[in-house]
């Protein structure tokens, strides 16, 4: 179990640096004036999606492994699958704004992107304090 919890860990910590860049080159990219700027921004926008997307669902499926392998209960771990259900429509959603941007069509501000940024974090800060104290 503890090495299953390991790979977890690593792949969580992983998906998380996917999910707090991307939104900061989606901040770049809707600042962006410049075509030769805006195109490279595609490519690392591309290539960091289709990078952590399997890196996701690893931290998903080890969690899911955790739960029902080794008996894990709670109602901790039920808010906690909640908040990854979340996260995870937050993923795809990133997905859909890689093609967004691909295709020249966003309309958002640069501002609303730093908010977008923002929401990893504050989920983050719930699951771990969720998984770690337990509070219910
Ligand atoms: C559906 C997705 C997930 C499920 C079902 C799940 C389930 C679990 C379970 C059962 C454990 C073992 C708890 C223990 O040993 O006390 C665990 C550990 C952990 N999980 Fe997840 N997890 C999921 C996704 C995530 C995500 C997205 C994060 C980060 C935001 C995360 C962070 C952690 C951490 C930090 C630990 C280690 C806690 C410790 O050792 O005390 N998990 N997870």
């Amino acid at each position: 179990m503890l090495w299953l919890k390991a790979f977890h860990i690593f792949f969580v910590v992983s998906w998380f640096a996917g999910l707090f860049y991307l939104p900061r080159i989606f901040v770049n990219h809707a600042m962006a004036e410049e075509s030769a700027v805006k195109e490279r921004l595609k490519l690392m926008e591309r290539k960091l999606y289709k990078f952590v997307t399997p890196i996701g669902a690893l931290a998903v499926i080890t969690g899911l492994w955790l739960w029902f392998g080794f008996g894990f209960t709670g109602g901790w771990l039920h808010l906690k699958t909640t908040l990854v259900a979340g996260l995870v429509a937050y993923h795809l959603y990133c997905g859909h704004l890689v093609k967004v941007f691909a295709a020249d069509r966003n309309t958002r501000s640069h501002v609303w992107f730093r908010f977008f940024n923002e929401v990893p974090v504050l989920v983050l800060l719930a699951v771990v304090i969720l998984v770690v104290v337990k509070p219910f």
